[in-house]
């Protein structure tokens, strides 16, 4: 792939680290070591998420229940690392970052739950300029709807 892909570009991939079967520790070492290939062969970036590929499955939903694992790839594989699956609430994602567990940090459900979720959470944490994080025409509409609370415009 990095041979045939634009050197200006990353080259990312989306893994399956495991599938939450009762053999955990065997699929994650395997796929550890498939991932050292990966970045030997020029991956530059990995979203670790899960297999989903046997019934068998018991997976521990709940808030930010990927970090450890995502954790545990990018320590033992010093490729940048992102992980989905409820990341959703800010505290988690900050924690996240913060203690090395990944790079980055993927929201799906929370945007279509709410299509103005990372505004709202920029406002909810105080930011500034919240309407500036969204896209430049997305901004420019939002920054001059009424705002919910007394029918100002929303910054
Ligand atoms: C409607 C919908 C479609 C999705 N399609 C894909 C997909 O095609 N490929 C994929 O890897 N994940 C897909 N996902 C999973 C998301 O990428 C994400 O990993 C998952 O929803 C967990 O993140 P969340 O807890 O923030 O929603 C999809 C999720 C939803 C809700």
């Amino acid at each position: 792939m990095r041979a045939v892909w634009p050197e200006n570009l990353p080259l990312t991939a989306r893994f399956g680290v495991l599938e939450f079967d009762g053999r955990d520790e065997e699929t994650l070492v395997e796929a550890i070591d498939l991932v050292r290939t990966f970045k030997a062969e020029g991956l530059d970036f990995l979203n670790v998420s899960i297999g989903f590929s046997t019934i068998e499955a018991r997976v521990p939903w709940g808030n930010g229940f990927m970090a450890p694992i995502a954790r545990r790839v990018r320590v033992e594989t010093g490729l940048p690392i992102a992980t989905a699956w409820g990341m959703d609430q800010p505290e988690d994602a900050t924690a996240a970052i913060n203690d090395g567990s990944m790079d980055v940090v993927m929201v799906a459900r929370g945007h279509l739950a709410d299509p103005h979720y990372p505004f709202r959470l920029a406002r909810n944490l105080g930011i500034a300029k919240s309407s500036a994080l969204l896209p430049k025409q997305y901004a420019y509409w939002l920054a001059r709807y009424p705002g919910p609370q007394n029918g100002e415009p929303v910054d």
